[in-house]
């Protein structure tokens, strides 16, 4: 990957850039993208408006994730609790869905990126599961960035139809143990790894039901940054504070592990 694709020279952008390690990037990146109406309403703009705003930061942090290389970026659009919204506003998310599946398939296929939508999107209006299907099929083949969308999304809800699944698997003579590998296999994100890093915008401290099951080791990123200003610098910035973090996936840091022995050598 040539890092000069990713941002025009002299930018600050650049700068972040170089200070990227690219061999040691987070496989796959989950993002919270939240503040749209504190957007709107700081830019004396209606909630939709803010939502609108945010696709721009949808197709640049797609375009990044695709130039930098990552292996999955997971984009959390609407969730099944979205649904207490004003109807208007649940309305214009799902036409804006539905032109991004519309405007942007040509170009996810140009750019080798495959499509998968997380979540019970079977539910959702007939218009809007056709375009997801013909989307799905149509990305099935690429092979850069896995995209995943969640849309009308439960972590909850994700863990309770893969036990489904699992019983409806078993009630057909296919069952196995159920361990944690097993498990993942029922998930939306089946075969996919786990969020190395977790970004949220807009400063809110929350998991807001998101990948309840694959973040158990996740490394989250809260910027104050509100969806619709989010670009790829925000990104790089994300990705160089987790560069500088240590993971220890339950074990010892360094220090402990010194201590340890050094009480047991002394
Ligand atoms: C949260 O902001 C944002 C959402 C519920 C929707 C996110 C949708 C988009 C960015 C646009 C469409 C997406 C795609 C993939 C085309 P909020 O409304 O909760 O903000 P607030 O907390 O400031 O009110």
């Amino acid at each position: 990957m040539n890092k000069l694709q990713l941002a025009e020279p002299g930018t600050a952008d650049e700068m972040l850039v170089r200070k990227l390690d690219l061999n040691a990037l987070p496989g796959h990146i989950a993002i919270i993208m939240d503040g749209n109406g504190r957007w709107a309403r700081s830019h004396g703009q209606t909630r939709v408006e803010g939502h609108r705003a945010g696709v721009a930061s949808v197709r640049d942090t797609i375009e990044a994730s695709a130039q930098l290389g990552l292996e999955v970026l997971t984009l959390y659009a609407f969730s099944v609790e979205n649904w207490k919204r004003p109807r208007y506003e649940v309305w214009t998310l799902m036409n804006l869905l539905k032109e991004f599946l519309l405007k942007e398939l040509e170009g996810l296929v140009k750019n080798d990126i495959r499509l998968k939508i997380l979540g019970r999107w079977r539910e959702l209006d007939p218009s809007v599961v056709s375009l997801i299907e013909r989307a799905e099929s149509e990305t099935a083949d690429c092979g850069g960035l896995q995209l995943n969308i969640a849309i009308n999304y439960s972590g909850r809800a994700e863990i309770v139809d893969a036990c489904r699944q699992i019983v409806a698997d078993w009630a057909q003579g296919k069952g196995t143990d159920i361990d944690e590998e097993t498990l993942g296999r029922y998930l939306y994100t089946a075969g996919q790894p786990d969020p190395d890093l977790l970004i949220r915008t807009s400063g809110e401290m929350r998991v807001s039901n998101f990948l309840l099951w694959q973040i158990s080791y996740t490394e989250i990123f809260v910027t104050e940054t509100l969806w619709p200003d989010f670009r790829r610098g925000q990104l790089f910035e994300a990705i160089l504070e987790y560069q500088s973090r240590v993971r220890r996936f339950g074990g010892l840091s360094e220090d402990a592990e010194r201590d340890l022995q050094d009480n047991q050598s002394g």
